[in-house]
């Protein structure tokens, strides 16, 4: 299997409208595939301007917001393409398309980086955000995943939080945990929230 690295990655349509949404890059030599599962916007604004820009978010709340509906965060120019990037990043990096391979279900577009860039200090890992990011995978996932498989995978995940989280891992979490009370009829579905830091 290839190396997936998550990351927040926005395109723009035509009329330069901004799409921002987590996906992960597969890393093909020194390129990086997006696969983005039809139907999403992602994929008409590759096909209009085949440029996309990908960050590692310092604050897990931007991947945990985009898929409880939370999508309005900054943004900032990039250098080398005609695309924005998320303004808030340990680093970026900025790629052209420079291949499509069409699909009826999961078309993909290799991404070849133009440009690349740190911003600022990466201080040391944090379970709870690891967490976060495993719980926000699973809570787009729900339609295709058992219910009961994914209750408890949160669950574990939760005791990462419980444990290392702080004050905006907690919020992250609860954003996803009340997504999947609401998507969930299991009694489990409603006790994976954690109390505020
Ligand atoms: C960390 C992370 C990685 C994801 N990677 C992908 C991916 O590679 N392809 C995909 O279609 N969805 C992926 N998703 C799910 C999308 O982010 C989610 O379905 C989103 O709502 C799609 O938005 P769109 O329909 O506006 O493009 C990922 C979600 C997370 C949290």
């Amino acid at each position: 299997m290839p190396l997936i690295l998550e990351t927040i990655v926005t395109t723009a349509a035509a009329d330069g409208a901004v799409h921002l949404v987590p996906f992960g890059l597969i890393r093909e030599g020194e390129d990086y595939w997006v696969a983005p599962f039809r139907p999403s916007p992602t994929i008409a604004n590759l096909e209009a301007q085949p440029y996309f820009a990908a960050v590692a978010p310092a604050d897990i709340r931007v991947i945990a917001g985009c898929v409880t509906g939370r999508r309005g965060w900054p943004t900032v120019p990039c250098r080398s393409i005609p695309v924005p990037r998320l303004a808030e990043a340990y680093g970026h990096m900025e790629l052209q398309v420079v291949e499509v391979r069409d699909d009826p279900v999961r078309p993909r577009f290799r991404g070849r980086v133009v440009h690349e860039e740190a911003h600022q200090p990466f201080l040391g890992h944090n379970r709870a955000v690891n967490a976060v990011l495993e719980a926000a995978i699973l809570s787009t996932r729900l339609h295709m995943l058992n219910p009961e498989t994914v209750l408890a995978e949160l669950h574990h995940h939760r005791i990462a939080v419980e444990k290392t989280a702080g004050p905006a891992e907690r919020e992250a979490w609860n954003w996803i945990a009340a997504r999947v009370a609401a998507a969930l009829p299991q009694a489990a579905a409603a006790t994976l929230a954690v109390d505020d830091a």
